[in-house]
């Protein structure tokens, strides 16, 4: 089988990217390694920057977003031992919001729309291995059920995630990987009762960060930090709540609404970035090529600028049979993704507690956030970056 584009991985990245794509006559194939419903059976994170709403609208998949999503135009912190202030995003970033719709919705939007385009997605692809990647007839081969099959093409996107094959045919000597390991995780759940909050709280504790967050306004979703040791078989929902319960401002857990979970689940906090995004005709995006702590909420979101870039390139090289954004896009994927790196480890930074941290380093913490609420510049900064930073 021939295509333009072959892209490996059926999560956000790789759909979003073959949609747009798809919508300008470019022919691209999905190869997911998954079922359609294993890769919609994953909980993740929910705030997304009006950048990759626009990028949803645009592949024509945002209709139950703009629909069912939530605009926030602010958020709080909880700190100091229960003080609770409110970061005015639309005054401190000019105006702009972030919608609340959970990105398991929308790569169910995503697949939808992909069915409806009638384009080619191949579920359960095994072995699947990028090849010639550094010649101009690069292939991708694989197996379905035992049986071989080969795609050739003129551009490979790797989409698929940490720890999928793309980043790894990149040879050793060629790629530079930057990495920090944080400390703890976050154990989650997510329970059909109602947020505790309209706006999402973020809470720094003596006992460790938490945050509260949504879905719907039936459906909450809370994190706890947690030690790395812990497995989730250790937590009992009523010990969740309860743990909770000690980290958040009395008067706000006066009003939480505890219930069973219908997911609990700890996730390592890590930050990641492979350089370069490109090798030959094989082109990173997304969790591919970089991960974030999901504090700055901007693992998904930086997937979209990648897509941004790439998408436009490759739009460039079919119509104009230009190729200075192809040959940018690693240099302005990572300018961004740099950028997301920092804020996702200062929101992490300033939020979680560091057991290793000196008393000074503490003091240090505490004087971040009573800076933060005391300067309209640092609320701006950090405003601009929670909103997204321009593509
Ligand atoms: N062959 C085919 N598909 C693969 C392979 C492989 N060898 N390895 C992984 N995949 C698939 C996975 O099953 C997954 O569905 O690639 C997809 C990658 O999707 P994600 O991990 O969701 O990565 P991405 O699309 O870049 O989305 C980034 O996901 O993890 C969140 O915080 C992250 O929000 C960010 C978003
Ligand atoms: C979530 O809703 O899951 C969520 C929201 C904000 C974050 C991280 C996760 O920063």
């Amino acid at each position: 089988m021939k295509v333009q584009v072959c892209i490996i991985g059926g999560g956000p990245s790789g759909l979003l990217l073959s949609q747009l794509l798809h919508l300008q006559g470019i022919n691209t194939i999905v190869l997911e390694r998954h079922t359609r419903d294993h890769v919609l059976g994953r909980i993740r994170a929910g705030v997304l920057e009006h950048g990759f709403a626009t990028l949803m609208r645009e592949a024509q998949c945002g209709e139950r977003m703009d629909r069912e999503g939530e605009i926030h135009h602010g958020f709080l912190i909880a700190h100091d031992g229960g003080r609770l202030d409110r970061v005015d995003l639309r005054k401190h970033s000019g105006g702009n919001s972030v919608m609340v719709y959970g990105q398991t919705e929308l790569t169910r939007d995503l697949y939808e729309g992909r069915e409806r385009s009638g384009a080619k997605t191949v579920f359960e692809a095994e072995d699947v291995a990028p090849r010639d990647l550094t010649s101009d007839r690069p292939y991708v081969t694989y197996r379905q059920k035992d049986e071989p099959f080969r795609i050739d093409c003129e551009f490979v996107v790797g989409a698929d995630g940490f720890h999928g094959v793309s980043r790894r045919s990149i040879p050793k000597s060629e790629l530079r990987e930057y990495e920090r390991v944080y400390p703890f995780g976050w154990l989650g759940v997510l329970s059909r009762t109602q947020p505790v909050s309209p706006e999402l709280i973020y809470v720094s504790h003596e006992r460790g960060f938490a945050l509260c967050s949504l879905r719907s306004k039936v459906l909450s979703r809370y994190y706890i930090q947690v030690p790395l040791a812990y497995r989730v078989d250790d937590w009992s929902d009523e010990a969740f709540w309860e743990e909770l319960v000690r980290r958040l401002p009395e008067d706000v857990a006066a009003r939480l609404i505890t219930g069973p979970s219908i997911e609990k689940s700890i996730a390592p906090l890590r930050s990641f970035v492979a350089e370069p995004m490109r090798h030959g005709r094989l082109f990173l995006a997304g969790d591919a090529a970089h991960i974030v702590p999901p504090t700055g909420a901007k693992g998904l979101n930086t997937a979209g600028s990648d897509i941004y870039y790439l998408y436009h390139a490759i739009l460039a090289h079919y119509r104009r049979g230009d190729d200075a954004g192809l040959e940018d896009y690693s240099r302005r994927a990572l300018a961004r993704v740099w950028k997301a790196q920092r804020f996702s480890w200062w929101m992490t930074t300033m939020l979680h507690r560091f057991p290793a941290n000196s008393p000074y380093e503490d003091r240090l913490q505490a004087t971040e956030l009573a800076y933060l609420f005391s300067s309209e510049t640092a609320l701006g900064s950090l405003a601009a970056n929670y909103v997204g930073l321009p593509f």
